[in-house]
């Protein structure tokens, strides 16, 4: 890596400066005073250590301008991947001395250099602990009673099948009832909806979820329809989607598992959704349009980009917060992004990574190594929306057990925020179109 301009430096001018280096990463984190000057000589460390995009960061970030031409011809030299670069392992480490506790408002937030990471898996973790309680709650007052989520799997699609186990892992762990059916991919429609029936009336069931997608001769809508309004344990059943989206009108039983993670990981970081631009990418029943829906009914202004909207980078541009779900691996590129914006992937794509041992590796929708220099806040992948899926399934059962008890749904979030989220039991005065 010797540049020709490179002096030749003896071994303790070398020594002091990695120590300077060091020092500038390790204690400050590299954000460099604005006129800190920069050698050739620390040139070289800083290709040893940093990634291109991690230097252009520096070279913003320095005011001296020889400093900022000798980073300039950094960037285009290093070869060191995001992953494994120094600067970028130090913002994580930040992330958690800084961020251990969960307060974070974009508007309070300044930063293009230190996101907080949106941890969906300590999230999720903690929300299966208030239900675990819950449950043990219910039990004791209710007579024994448990709450039951029946999981149908249709076939052998391997992530299906991975999907459900996750399901009733987490569902044993927290002392949910779980019943499995698991049936042949060549199973007609007929039965299959026979199937639903005698699950809509177990009296141990208060869930039912069919694993979707479902072979291509079975009509999917036909065999949601099929599942008791009262045992719809996705939210995907005409009823509760109308509810979600009336003002005014009766809360759902249950909300669509992604699009409630989403909202519950916001309302835990205190992200405001109340005024600010929403972009979400895809218009899904299962993600895209129940997304919209919530964070219309938290007074966000919404837009819903899809594969027919022209121009989606200059929607994406104006987003306060963005949520993707639109299934295409690192999509959205960080010159989309405003800075400051919170990030929400729902994506989880294949990445062919020859470094690992399966051949791939999991990445979102957005290109994280990039919208990480832009947002304020966003959601890894995986560890963000992924968990949380999976505990909204829960807690959706809960409340249909609750339900079946005469009991209110548990709110998506445990408290009041910035007094825009109000309950109607205790108040008349709601801004929210349904109690979230
Ligand atoms: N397949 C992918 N996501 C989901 C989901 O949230 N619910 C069901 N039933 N199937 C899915």
């Amino acid at each position: 890596m010797a540049d020709s301009t490179t002096t030749t430096i003896s071994a303790t001018t070398m020594y002091v400066h990695k120590v300077v280096i060091n020092i500038l990463v390790g204690v400050c984190f590299l954000s460099f005073p604005s006129g800190t000057a920069i050698s050739w000589q620390h040139r070289n460390m800083i290709l040893d250590n940093f990634c291109g995009n991690c230097i252009f960061a520096l070279v913003s970030s320095t005011s001296s301008s020889s400093s900022k031409s000798i980073l300039s011809t950094s960037k285009s030299t290093s070869t060191l991947s995001h992953q494994s670069c120094r600067r970028r392992r130090n913002i994580h480490f930040r992330h958690r001395v800084l961020f251990g506790s969960n307060n974070h408002n974009t508007e309070k937030s300044d930063n293009n250099d230190h996101p907080i990471i949106i941890d969906g898996k300590k999230t999720a973790a903690a929300i299966r602990k208030e239900l675990e309680e819950e449950i043990k709650n219910i039990r004791n007052e209710y007579d024994g009673t448990i709450p039951g989520l029946a999981v149908v799997l249709v076939g052998e699609r391997v992530d299906s099948a991975t999907y459900v186990r996750m399901k009733k892992k987490a569902a044993a762990e927290i002392g949910i009832h779980s019943v499995d059916v698991t049936l042949n991919t060549n199973i007609s429609e007929d039965e299959l909806i026979r199937e639903v029936e005698k699950l809509n009336s177990d009296p141990k069931v208060h869930g039912i979820l069919v694993q979707l997608p479902l072979p291509d001769h079975i009509n999917e809508a036909k065999v949601l329809k099929s599942i008791k309004y009262e045992k719809d344990a996705d939210g995907f059943d005409a009823t509760n989607i109308g509810n979600m989206w009336l003002r005014g009108g009766e809360p759902p039983l249950a909300i669509p598992c992604t699009p409630a993670g989403c909202i519950e990981l916001l309302q835990r970081y205190n992200i405001k959704i109340s005024g600010k631009e929403c972009v979400v990418l895809g218009r899904s029943n299962i993600v895209g349009m129940p997304m919209s829906a919530l964070l219309q009914s938290c007074n966000g202004t919404v837009t819903v980009c899809h594969s027919r909207t022209e121009n989606i980078p200059e929607f994406v541009r104006r987003a306060d917060i963005l949520i993707a779900a639109i299934g295409k691996a690192e999509f959205v590129k960080g010159d989309w992004l405003k800075p400051g914006v919170v990030i929400v992937d729902v994506g989880i794509n294949d990445k062919p990574d020859p470094t690992k041992k399966r051949g791939y590796r999991l990445v979102g929708d957005v290109d994280y190594d990039e919208a990480i220099l832009k947002a304020s806040a966003i959601t890894p992948v995986p560890g963000g929306v992924g968990p949380m899926t999976i505990a909204m399934l829960m807690k959706n059962t809960v409340n249909l057990c609750r339900h079946s008890l005469g009991l209110s749904r548990l709110r998506l979030r445990d408290r009041l925020h910035d007094g825009e989220y109000v309950n109607t039991t205790t108040s008349t005065t709601t801004t929210t179109a349904f109690t979230l």
